[in-house]
């Protein structure tokens, strides 16, 4: 099983959500990439079998501009049947909380991905909790079965 998880984080918050998404993968045995989106060639994603893609969100509810051309590489891409989750940090002082996230799960699921967990929003940096959310989440695309609860 191998997984990608990309971001684009200016300040770390998302970069420490990409990471904690990235632990949980591994602990699933998975080999894990992970890229700064604004260094990866959306173009390899489907060589994965695992897609996580986060963005903090910029402007007036924006994806950030470094990570504009990533996204739009995507669209040339069938994802189809690879498990893919979302996740991005944010402020809710903003009018549009976390727009990247939804966003990019927009553009995925019309890619054809499988989305194993609603998409992950956090404002500023991730808590305790957030940041095992994101382990779970990783372990989820990485193919590990939902514990039932
Ligand atoms: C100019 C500017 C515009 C922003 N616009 C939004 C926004 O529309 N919605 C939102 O949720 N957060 C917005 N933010 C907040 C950032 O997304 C937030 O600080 C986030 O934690 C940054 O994540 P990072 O550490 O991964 O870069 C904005 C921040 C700045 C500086």
């Amino acid at each position: 099983m191998k997984v990608i998880v990309a971001y684009a984080s200016l300040t770390g918050n998302t970069e420490e959500m990409a990471e904690a998404i990235a632990a949980g993968a591994r602990e699933a045995g998975a080999e894990v990439v992970v890229r700064d989106a604004y260094d990866a060639e959306a173009s390899e994603l489907d060589q994965y079998d695992g897609i996580a893609v986060g963005a903090y969100t910029w402007g007036d509810g924006e994806l950030p501009d470094e990570f504009i051309d990533f996204y739009e590489a995507l669209s040339t891409l069938d994802l189809t049947g690879r498990k893919a989750v979302v996740f991005g940090s944010g402020d809710t002082s903003y009018p549009i909380f976390c727009a990247s996230v939804d966003i990019i799960e927009e553009k995925l699921k019309e890619l054809g991905v499988e989305l194993v967990a609603p998409g992950i929003k956090v404002e500023f940096d991730p808590s305790k909790d957030e940041v095992n959310q994101c382990k779970t989440a990783g372990r989820l695309v990485a193919g590990a079965v939902p514990a039932v609860s």
